[in-house]
């Protein structure tokens, strides 16, 4: 018997596989294919004050290994997340859920954190300073330590449970901005959120989403969010929920040598929607053929001493 259970700010998971916000939708979608509860949790789609509609469109552009989005936080608002999407998701998961928050103002963080906080579903507040999809939101605070810092600080003054900052790869030191939000009061730190890259299209010569530019994820930036949760690991002593490429058990096992406590799976729920199932699936079967017998201890165990 292998133990793949892990703990992540005081709560415990079955398993550290979460699906990472903006591929789940609020996870009642993917519970009509599966029974959901596999997963250890899940965080769901970034949530803002008011309704979204998005940036323009096309907002997908396929590239080889990942794809390049630009969605620009498309959700419904805190009211109806809050009266519609959570009592939906309540009927198919009987876990706690972590809860994305965006923002383009620190007191927008604060309210809907607040807010999302204070729903009994919700674990964890995930704060989503990492979108590189809208002006003057999300990655304008996860470039600037003092700017992320200052949000970490409205948001823990107004809530009680756990706060994850979900950091941006789109930065010269992501150590600094890591260790001023631990400083700040943050409880855990999430990466990576997307690079920002883009596509033209020949025939048009056009760039190929309507933003021009957009988030790229998938497996070929699994080496960069590997180096990244390795270093952040290295300076903070907080949890870190390891993000980007990955798309099988083995890869779940390299995150965690490096120093995540948990994971999320992004890109891949796009191309195959049982991804995270199987991940979970497979996970015990390739534990023991690395010889680990406990998931928490392998953490960080890629580091010296
Ligand atoms: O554009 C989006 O909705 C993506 C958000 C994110 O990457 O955080």
């Amino acid at each position: 018997m292998v133990n793949t259970k892990v703990d992540l700010c005081g709560i415990q998971l079955d398993n550290p596989v979460m699906a990472a916000s903006g591929t789940f939708g609020y996870g009642y979608e993917f519970a009509e294919l599966y029974d959901i509860n596999v997963l250890g949790s899940f965080s769901f789609k970034g949530t803002t004050l008011k309704p979204r509609f998005g940036n323009p469109t096309p907002r997908i552009a396929e590239c080889s290994e990942g794809l390049i989005n630009s969605i620009g936080l498309q959700n419904p608002g805190v009211d109806k997340v809050i009266s519609e999407e959570l009592p939906k998701l309540a009927e198919c998961f009987d876990k706690k859920v972590m809860a994305n928050v965006g923002g383009f103002s620190i007191e927008e963080y604060s309210e809907v954190a607040k807010r999302l906080g204070e729903c009994e579903q919700v674990g964890w507040v995930e704060v989503n300073v990492s979108c590189p999809n809208v002006h003057h939101g999300g990655l304008a605070f996860g470039t600037d330590p003092q700017a992320a810092a200052s949000v970490v600080r409205a948001v823990k003054e107004v809530v009680r449970k756990p706060v994850i900052v979900k950091l941006s790869p789109n930065v010269t030191d992501i150590v600094s901005i890591a260790v001023e939000c631990e400083k700040a009061g943050a409880d855990g730190i999430s990466l990576i959120n997307t690079l920002l890259g883009m596509r033209i299209n020949l025939k048009t010569k056009k760039p190929v989403v309507a933003n021009k530019m957009g988030g790229f994820s998938g497996p070929a930036v699994f080496p960069v969010a590997l180096r990244m949760v390795y270093q952040v690991y290295e300076n903070v002593k907080i949890p870190v929920v390891g993000i980007g490429g990955i798309r099988t058990a083995e890869d779940v096992i390299e995150m965690m040598l490096a120093g995540a406590s948990a994971v999320q799976i992004g890109a891949a729920n796009l191309t195959d929607p049982y991804v995270c199932r199987d991940i979970v699936r497979d996970l015990p079967e390739v534990m023991k053929k690395y010889g680990i017998t406990d998931l928490k201890e392998i953490i960080g165990g890629a580091h010296n001493g």
